[in-house]
């Protein structure tokens, strides 16, 4: 059986380009569906799919990063129904909108997220599929400007990080960021990791309340990332998917808007699938910050035809009922309580935990609804086989996952497992 290298027709960056190098035998050329290699599916995924799968009535499902009330549920906001309803009364048309998605949702999200550089014309936001979608088309961009920038992404985060950095063919490489057994954040050699970037490479940093392991940067810290950020002439990327869930909407954005204010380039992928609870719409936005209005605008032309290689135009409902919320006083004043009454319950429910016994009261000290606990693979496992609590093996759980009744059982579970 004779074989050979054949290269592709088309030339990218030099990792991409060997992405594309194939055996071309007559096996190979055959190849169908059947012969794809079985998949190992994203942790968290594959943790969503066990809770499902577990018949238990009595099971804890602190997995998945959803909000819960009192009774467990993930409720519709009344603010959102409401503008579905004024959607339905009078959307009069669902031609296409066009690449940027709703200009008017992103207009209305400025201030929200940029505050005082809102009317910064250096700094442009588009519309996408979630904040998932704005990660994939941000590194998407930086590969295209730059194939060799390495993404250095803190230890612990979101199993589906690293899989999108290298799926644009860019290189990641890890800084540490948290010590589980001490609770704390590793800033030292967070900023050492950061020095030894060079110019061009990316800082992925967490939003507010994003972090895996609960621990956000403090404002001082924020002021030295950004520091050495702009010092070593790198790009930060911030994933923020969590505004109003830790103090409130402009202290949450603190670290954003800090970085707008350092750094010439600046990405930014937002959600509004948290804070207006309405995940499975998929409403979110990129947002892209260079040096100058024309660069920017430039930027954003690449990235319109990036996302039309991908899914073309973003959905529109979500977005357009986000929009007809922050664009009437009334509705925008109870979507604020709304999310006053999400915040509180995650910070009530932080303290419950944190009360149970001294060594979570860590718990009490962290903003938004992950935290991770100082348990052993073996011991999470033992959780779901003996009481039925489902969270990541790496101990991260959603603080607010957790319906009332379930509190005391949950926390009565976790301190035998560290007494064990
Ligand atoms: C890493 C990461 N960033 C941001 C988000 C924001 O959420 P969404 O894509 O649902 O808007 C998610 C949600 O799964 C996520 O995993």
């Amino acid at each position: 059986m004779s074989t050979h290298l054949q290269t592709p027709p088309f030339q990218g960056g030099e990792s991409c380009a060997n992405r594309f190098f194939m055996l071309t035998d007559t096996d190979e050329r055959t190849r169908g569906l059947a012969d794809l290699p079985p998949v190992q599916s994203d942790s968290l995924i594959a943790l969503i799919a066990m809770v499902n799968a577990d018949q238990r009535p009595h099971k804890i499902d602190v997995g998945v990063g959803v909000w819960r009330d009192g009774a467990g549920n993930t409720p519709i906001l009344k603010t959102i129904k409401a503008a579905e309803q004024r959607l339905v009364d009078r959307q009069v048309t669902k031609a296409y909108l066009g690449s940027a998605g709703d200009r008017r949702f992103t207009e209305l999200l400025r201030p929200i997220l940029l505050g005082q550089h809102a009317d910064d014309e250096r700094i442009a936001g588009l519309q996408t599929p979630g904040g998932c979608g704005a990660l994939r088309l941000g590194f998407e961009l930086i590969a295209a400007a730059n194939p060799n920038a390495r993404v250095f992404f803190g230890a612990p985060t979101w199993p589906n990080h690293p899989p999108i950095i290298e799926a644009v063919g860019l290189r990641s490489v890890e800084y540490p960021y948290y010590e589980r057994g001490q609770g704390a954040i590793r800033f030292e050699d967070m900023i050492a990791s950061l020095e030894g970037a060079d110019a061009g490479d990316i800082a992925l940093l967490h939003g507010c309340c994003h972090n895996p392991t609960g621990a956000d940067l403090s404002e001082d810290q924020w002021r030295e990332v950004a520091r050495v950020v702009a010092e070593r002439r790198l790009i930060p990327f911030v994933d923020i998917a969590y505004q109003g869930f830790g103090r409130g909407l402009d202290e949450d954005a603190f670290g954003v808007r800090l970085l707008l204010e350092t750094c010439d380039e600046v990405v930014i992928a937002q959600s509004c699938d948290k804070n207006f609870s309405v995940y499975r719409d998929r409403v979110g936005s990129l947002w892209i910050k260079t040096a100058s209005a024309e660069t920017t605008a430039k930027a954003v032309a690449h990235v319109f035809q990036i996302a039309r290689q991908m899914w073309s135009m973003p959905p529109d409902h979500g977005a357009a009922a986000v929009h007809i919320i922050l664009d009437d006083p009334q509705l925008r004043t109870e979507w604020l309580a709304e999310v006053a009454v999400m915040r509180e319950r995650i910070n009530a429910v932080r303290q419950r935990i944190a009360s149970a016994d001294p060594r979570l009261a860590f718990i009490g000290r962290q903003f938004g609804m992950f935290s991770m606990l100082p348990l052993s693979k073996e011991q999470v496992m033992k959780l779901r086989q003996d009481h039925a609590i489902y969270m990541a093996e790496s101990g991260r759980f959603n603080v607010v996952g957790l319906s009332d009744e379930q509190i005391d059982r949950f926390t009565a579970a976790v301190v035998e497992a560290l007494d064990a």
